[in-house]
């Protein structure tokens, strides 16, 4: 069974009108996005390959590029007028996802409701408590279980007449990206990008940011990362690397899959040791998956060859898994 281990109410006085609700996400928008992108300097040799970028999403608010979906998903719930100023906002998630919604709901003074598995970090869930959320815990079993946490959050918010987000599934996820990312990737590499490599968790990033590059350039890649072994390339269950898809083929990914060029698998063991590079190297403090990232950017550097540039993302960062570099 589950319980709601706290349930803070969160200042209803900042939505005591639609139109406030509608100001703060207006604000928001102003706050989340326009992050920079920087070049690899040491471990590329513009000479030999082409020339890396990485954009660093770790620079969002909460510290990762979740903030853009968690304010999408719920502009659009609000805009559909599913989310009232009492509405519970509810999601399943044991990472970034829950910490962008929590702050969401925190600034506009939503209830927030997250289902996290129960092996979820001690220091996530303090923070998920910090920031107002209710945390129910649910034991760590597979998609089809009713107690599986995306299934918990289905029913709970049935029961509470409350709106499940559900990343996985949810298009406003894949239209922040497309929105947002994608934009701001192509302005600012002044619309030269050859190839875009991302991990799939949800597949939003790379599908929202593909479709926006592929409408702008035909011929760019489009290369999806996911973990070795994962059930995104027919495997049972992948290796775990933090926020990428190891149980499951998310929904969003597969009903776009026909724009991907190649999906690339990679080893925890490789996604870490490339951290520690990129920290030594470059000075980029990057989390695991983008371990992943840039490691498959260097890769596509080397084949694509001098004179073409690929892009990447640093979804979060370090900070949030400081045992990886004691
Ligand atoms: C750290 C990290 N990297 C990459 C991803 C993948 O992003 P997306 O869900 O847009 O595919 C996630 C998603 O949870 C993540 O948390």
């Amino acid at each position: 069974m589950y319980s709601i281990n706290e349930v803070t109410t969160v200042g209803d006085e900042l939505v005591s009108s639609r139109g406030t609700l509608y100001e703060r996400l207006r604000e928001l928008s102003n706050i989340i996005g326009n992050t920079p992108v920087i070049e690899l300097r040491k471990l590329v040799d513009p000479s030999k390959m082409a020339r890396v970028y990485v954009k660093l999403e770790y620079l969002n608010p909460t510290g990762s590029h979740k903030d853009r979906i968690a304010l999408y998903m719920i502009k659009d719930a609000v805009e559909r007028g599913l989310i009232k100023e009492n509405t519970p906002v509810i999601e399943a998630s044991s990472g970034n996802t829950g910490i962008s919604i929590a702050w969401v709901c925190k600034v506009l003074g939503l209830r927030c409701i997250i289902v996290v598995p129960e092996n979820t970090a001690e220091s996530k869930k303090a923070l998920l408590r910090a920031l107002g959320a209710e945390l129910v815990e649910t034991p760590n079993v597979p998609q089809d279980h009713p107690q599986n946490c995306r299934n918990v959050a289905r029913k709970l918010a049935e029961e509470l007449g409350g709106v499940f987000l559900d990343q996985y599934s949810n298009v406003a996820n894949m239209r922040a990206h497309y929105e947002t990312t994608g934009p701001e990737l192509w302005k600012q590499l002044g619309g030269r990008v050859d190839a875009f490599v991302m991990g799939v968790g949800t597949g939003g990033t790379i599908i929202g940011v593909g479709k926006y590059l592929r409408e702008r350039k035909g011929d760019v890649l489009l290369v999806a990362i996911v973990p070795k072994g994962s059930p995104v390339v027919g495997g049972r269950l992948g290796e775990h690397i933090e926020g990428l898809a190891e149980s499951l083929v998310p929904p969003l990914f597969n009903n776009n899959r026909h724009i991907i060029d190649r999906v690339i698998e990679v080893s925890q063991e490789v996604a870490i040791d490339t951290i520690r590079k990129v920290i030594r190297e470059e000075g980029i403090l990057a989390g695991p998956s983008t371990g992943a990232n840039i490691y498959v950017a260097l890769e596509i550097a080397k084949e694509l060859g001098p004179g073409k540039i690929v892009a990447t993302v640093a979804a979060d960062s370090v900070w949030r898994y400081p045992e990886l570099i004691k």
